[in-house]
């Protein structure tokens, strides 16, 4: 095996079925860094919890987004792959990292005034101290690199600071600042076309959905809303199945759309039904191999005990350095 040059850390929630835009935006680089870094995964159930208040669904969600970073490609021999909860050193990190944390920062945050307005029956402490346990998830393991979509960026920045105080403040040399990792899709627009990809605003493509459901959805996508009628030019460039277009089909159909949507040489249904064809291909053989992986759940959580056990090594390590600088007793 080639020597790694580096850490990779990222975390996703356990709130549903991955999409496109977790996928695109995300788990794509997730799957390819691991050719070059050695590489972290997990699963924030913890951070799930500041959303979701009722938990029935958390372990099979947890399961269900195992099974899809398994099937996109994470391979377990050599990847770490781990629930959040089964490594409780976070959050003793999460609650040093906190004392070196300005709250006003914490309640600036773009994200958390999202998310804020999204539950405001529910605007509970998890919530502002979001960003020291996604902090702490990432400095944890040294982590250099962190694959995320564009949303998390005030997050990574956010990290930064953290690294940057507790560092100094402590007088240590302890922590790590990680760089952010986008790929060229860093936030995928939902069938709405307006807003950012996510389950929240329901306006979301399911991976693991079947061909017929993803059709489904393809078909609701708003296309460039200039064009009324079929006979109507386009413009492709303001079209989110275009820009979608443009990662999933073959450039040869890329090519021939951005001419013929233009002079009205085809029309929206005809595009998003390649759009489809091209998507549901493309998936094929994701969806294969998370059905053959869905049928041995006892592999599935062997890999995610394993992931825990090596994670737990890792975060002990840094822990006991962490712990020495801050001079607890
Ligand atoms: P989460 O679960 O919301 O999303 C997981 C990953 O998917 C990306 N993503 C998108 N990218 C492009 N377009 C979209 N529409 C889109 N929707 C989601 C997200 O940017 C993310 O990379 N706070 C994180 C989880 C987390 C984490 C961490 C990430 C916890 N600890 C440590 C990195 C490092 C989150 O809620 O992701």
């Amino acid at each position: 095996m080639t020597p790694k040059i580096g850490r990779v850390f990222s975390g996703i929630r356990p709130t549903g079925h991955s999409h496109l835009g977790n996928y695109l935006g995300a788990i794509k680089n997730y799957v390819a860094l691991q050719d070059e870094y050695e590489c972290v995964y997990c699963i924030v159930d913890l951070h799930a919890l500041t959303t979701v208040e009722d938990t029935l669904d958390l372990r099979q969600n947890t399961y269900e987004m195992a099974l899809d970073l398994l099937a996109a490609g994470i391979r377990p021999e050599e990847t770490i792959l781990f629930v959040q909860s089964h490594v409780p050193q976070v959050t003793e990190l999460h609650t040093i990292l906190s004392m070196v944390t300005p709250l006003g920062k914490l309640t600036d945050l773009p994200t958390f005034k999202e998310k804020a307005r999204q539950q405001p029956h529910n605007i509970n402490y998890g919530l502002v101290g979001y960003p020291v346990l996604m902090a702490a998830d990432i400095v944890l393991y040294k982590s250099d690199v962190v694959p995320v979509g564009v949303d998390q960026a005030p997050h990574i920045e956010f990290t930064r600071e953290v690294v940057r105080s507790f560092n100094y403040r402590y007088n240590a040399n302890v922590l790590i600042e990680p760089q952010m990792k986008n790929t060229e899709t860093p936030k995928v627009l939902g069938i709405d076309g307006k807003e950012k990809m996510s389950k929240s605003l329901a306006n979301q493509i399911e991976i693991a959905a079947t061909p017929e459901a993803t059709r489904q959805r393809v078909m609701m996508m708003v296309t460039d809303p200039q064009r009324v009628k079929r006979t109507d030019p386009g413009n492709p460039d303001i079209c989110n199945v275009f820009s979608l277009h443009k990662i999933i089909t073959p450039a040869g159909d890329v090519a021939m759309i951005n001419i013929e949507c233009r002079r009205a040489g085809i029309g929206c249904v005809d595009c998003k039904k390649l759009f489809a064809g091209n998507l549901n291909k493309a998936l094929e053989p994701f969806r294969a191999k998370r059905g053959e992986l869905a049928a041995k759940p006892a592999h599935v959580h062997a890999v995610l005990e394993d992931g825990a056990a090596r994670a737990r090594a890792i975060a002990e390590k840094t822990m006991v350095e962490v712990r020495e600088a801050v001079q607890l007793p």
